[in-house]
């Protein structure tokens, strides 16, 4: 039978999808990435070298598992390419790449726009990572995109330069630099050149895979909370993250998955602005940033820590089907001493256990309710559930109690090895 599982972000990202993607893809046949583009960035670490993953779905590691990126991710070529040219170092082999004809190109004026689109907003930024990603979707959605089919097309150079001029009228209105028109189409010829070996009709390869019994890893981009549709809008990305996004950034259908694990940290990070209900703007936030490591694999950028959420994560996992769980980090609470768990939210009065729209544009006044936990152990790389103290369990069981869902894995370190499976 084949097999298809989706690995899903249930926070606001930086959940470890890359780690857990990784791990499973040493089973599977393919890997593969659906939605968003360089926002992402996914850290690797096997035999202690490290790799940050940006498009190109990380099971690629694997001797054996070959690895797909769908039609609905966005390729910024320039960033493609470099990400080859490390994975080649790292002696991957590239001829297991294939990228989809109907996935979307990130063009310098995307980039641009990001910049011009954030200062327009004021006070109402959302912090993107600046790499072109929403202006991209925005132009497939206004169907003015160009796609990897479209870079073999006889109009491609024709439509390119219009929307570089067309773009520039734009960036001149606004006092912004414009974009050298020459050297984009020189660029983008040549990346035309050099995409040809990898292009491929993903969707009828992937049900192929499928009628061969094949093994699929989805590796999910970004999270719930950054969902356009599902998550804190405005505050969000311009794709769905979800599992809605699997399927169109797939072209699988509904009956071809099999799991979908949903990916958690024992606390709780965002970058970038919006709502955090459990954040802790304070030394314990402080302490759980350098314990973490909680720094940006894209921009680097210090990430804001708070709480495990059982509120938002009980509305992540209905929203995505979730089928189990893995908890990352709980190495990195055993070095806490006391970890709080939220398991409800107070607004005007009122208990919530359950997300409720009531949330929307309250979240500064919302209350959490918070569970202590103690947590004073050193589990750092141990693979056995059996060993884990008493302390640990306790906490594992509780955010399965509430949320309904077998944790199935769990991290005891950032290094691929550093996982339990139950
Ligand atoms: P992704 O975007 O969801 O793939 O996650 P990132 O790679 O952006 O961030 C996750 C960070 O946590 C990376 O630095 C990982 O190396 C690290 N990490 C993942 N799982 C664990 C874990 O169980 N323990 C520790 N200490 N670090 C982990
Ligand atoms: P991974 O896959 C964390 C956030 C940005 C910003 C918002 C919109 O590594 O989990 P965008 O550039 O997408 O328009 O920015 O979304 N964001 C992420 N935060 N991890 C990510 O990816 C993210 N991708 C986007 O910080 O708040
Ligand atoms: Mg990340």
């Amino acid at each position: 039978m084949a097999e298809v599982t989706v690995v899903l972000g249930l926070n606001y990202g930086d959940e470890g999808k890359g780690k857990v993607s990784t791990f499973l893809a040493d089973k599977c046949d393919i890997a593969l990435r659906c939605t968003g583009g360089n926002n992402a960035g996914h850290t690797v670490i096997i035999n202690g070298n490290k790799i940050v993953f940006h498009l190109i779905p990380s099971g690629i590691v694997n001797n054996g598992t070959d690895a797909v990126i769908g039609n609905g991710v966005v390729i910024d070529p320039k960033v493609l390419f470099e990400e080859i040219d490390v994975l080649k170092k790292h002696n991957v082999d590239l001829s297991k790449l294939h990228i989809s004809t109907r996935a979307h190109l990130i063009f310098p004026y995307h980039i641009v726009e990001d910049n011009l689109q954030e200062k327009l907003k004021e006070d109402d930024k959302v912090g993107t990572t600046a790499r072109g990603i929403g202006p991209c979707y925005m132009d497939k959605a206004n169907r003015i995109g160009l796609r990897v089919i479209d870079m073999y097309s006889d109009s491609f150079e024709k439509k390119l330069r219009r929307n570089i001029k067309n773009k520039n009228k734009v960036f001149k209105l606004f006092d912004f630099d414009t974009l050298n028109e020459e050297e984009i189409v020189k660029d983008y010829l040549k990346y035309r050149d050099m995409m040809k070996p990898y292009v491929c009709d993903t969707v009828s390869y992937l049900h192929k895979a499928i009628e061969e019994n094949k093994r699929i890893v989805c590796e999910g981009a970004q999270a719930t909370g950054l969902d356009m549709d599902l998550g804190d809008y405005p505050m969000v990305t311009s794709s769905n993250p979800t599992i809605g996004g699997i399927q169109t950034g797939s072209g699988l259908g509904a009956k071809d998955i099999t799991n979908v694990y949903g990916v958690c940290k024992a606390y709780a990070s965002r970058v970038g602005e919006g709502p955090f209900i459990t954040e802790q703007v304070n030394e314990i936030g402080d302490k759980i940033r350098e314990l973490g490591h909680e720094y940006g694999a894209t921009t680097k950028r210090p990430r804001r820590c708070g709480w495990m959420d059982l509120v938002a994560l009980k509305y992540a996992v209905r929203v995505n089907g979730i089928t189990g769980l893995a908890l990352n980090h709980l190495d990195t609470i055993g070095k806490l001493g006391k970890t709080k768990l939220c398991v409800g939210y107070k607004l005007n009065n009122k208990i919530y256990d359950e997300y409720s729209d009531d949330i929307i544009g309250f979240e500064n006044e919302v209350e959490p309710i918070y569970e202590e936990f103690e947590t004073t152990f050193d589990i750092q790389g141990e693979t056995d559930y059996k060993k884990l103290p008493k302390e640990a369990k306790k906490y594992i069981e509780r955010i399965e109690k509430h949320l309904g869902v077998p944790i199935k894995f769990i991290g005891t370190g950032p290094d691929n090895e550093n996982i339990i499976i139950r």
